[in-house]
């Protein structure tokens, strides 16, 4: 049975392997110091999807008081199209839901037409914007 809870420290290889199987770990980003960084903040909205204790999703939003992101959304291959991706952001939909979040945004590269066509399908839009963004520190 797909069961979802909280990211906890031991599954950081595991989620680190699903996210490089699921292309979302390219060469100019830092996934491990992603994990701890959430760890510090609001480490709640991290979760992770299990199929008998084996993980094979992930998700992991956060709500800054006015929006909610969503990052690192991912199912491993030979899970997808199972339903457990529109479950894992369910699941965060509800959790920021209870805190007064009223919108959740997300970044998707326009390369990546099936994440497109999996958000639609949940009822995201596009935003005619213009995605800017710049390090603080390297
Ligand atoms: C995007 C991703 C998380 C979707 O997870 P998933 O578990 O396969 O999706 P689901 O089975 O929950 O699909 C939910 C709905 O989206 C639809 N859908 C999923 N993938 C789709 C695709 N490639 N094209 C069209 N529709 C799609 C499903 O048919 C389903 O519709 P339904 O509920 O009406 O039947 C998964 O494909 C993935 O991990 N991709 C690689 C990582 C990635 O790109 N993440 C997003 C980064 S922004």
């Amino acid at each position: 049975m797909f069961e979802i809870r909280a990211y906890q420290p031991k599954d950081e290889t595991a989620v680190l392997a699903l996210w490089t199987r699921c292309q979302l770990v390219s060469a100019d980003s830092n996934p491990l110091a992603d994990i701890h960084r959430k760890l510090a903040v609001q480490p709640e909205l991290f979760l992770v999807g299990t199929l008998d204790s084996v993980i094979v999703a992930s998700g992991m939003a956060g709500y800054d008081g006015h929006r909610g992101y969503l990052y690192y959304l991912a199912v491993a291959p030979e899970h997808q199209r199972n339903g457990y991706g529109r479950a894992i952001v369910a699941h965060l939909q509800d959790i920021l839901h209870e805190r007064g979040c009223p919108k959740l945004n997300l970044f998707v590269s326009t390369d990546n037409v099936s994440a497109c066509a999996f958000y639609e399908r949940l009822g995201f839009t596009r935003n005619d914007m213009v995605s800017m963004g710049r390090h603080l520190y390297s």
